[in-house]
């Protein structure tokens, strides 16, 4: 899945950047978006560079910038690009559900909002406000019978 390419990854997150949520969407959230970079970005070897900034916004928000220089996407594609079950390498074994599950998991799971700006050539932008404590709601997994809350935990991280 993962070819042999020169991509470059810039993280830069301020020191002491707390985010009060579910670390294991973040963790989903870099993952499927870091992967489509590699697949869709920087198809075929292709080399660029993949930049991820967070700020705070204000007391309350943060925002995640996670950026490519790759391939980019048509107005057409980019229009489509969070449907469920759409994807451009449907013969390659796409699924068309990782951008969708990005997107349920910063508007519901961390009441957030996600918006993406790409030309064709110029790469892809993809930019998430939420709320530093995440305000959305648990996923049924996380809900035990008893309303206790289980895996993944809410948790503390640093960033
Ligand atoms: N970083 C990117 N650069 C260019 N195109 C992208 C990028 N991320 C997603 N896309 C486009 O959005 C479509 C949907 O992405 P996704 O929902 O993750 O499905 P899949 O990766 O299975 O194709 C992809 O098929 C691709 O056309
Ligand atoms: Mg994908």
């Amino acid at each position: 899945m993962l070819k042999k390419a020169a991509i470059t990854l810039s993280v830069d997150v301020p020191e002491g950047l707390m985010i009060d949520g579910y670390p294991g969407s973040y963790g989903q959230i870099l993952t499927n978006l870091f992967l489509n970079a590699a697949n869709h970005a920087f198809a075929d070897g292709r080399s660029g560079a993949i930049t991820i900034t967070a700020r705070g916004r204000g007391s309350d928000d943060v925002e995640i910038i996670f950026a490519d220089n790759g391939a980019g996407m048509t107005p057409d594609v980019q229009r489509q690009a969070f449907d469920p079950f759409f994807t451009t390498r449907r013969n390659e074994g796409g699924t068309g559900l990782g951008l969708h599950i990005v997107y349920n998991l910063v508007t519901q799971q961390l009441g957030g909002r996600m918006m993406l700006e790409s030309r064709v050539g110029q790469g892809a932008t993809f930019r998430i406000i939420m709320p530093r404590i995440a305000k959305g709601q648990p996923t049924i997994a996380e809900q035990a019978t008893d309303g206790s809350t289980q895996w993944p935990n809410r948790t503390m991280s640093s960033t």
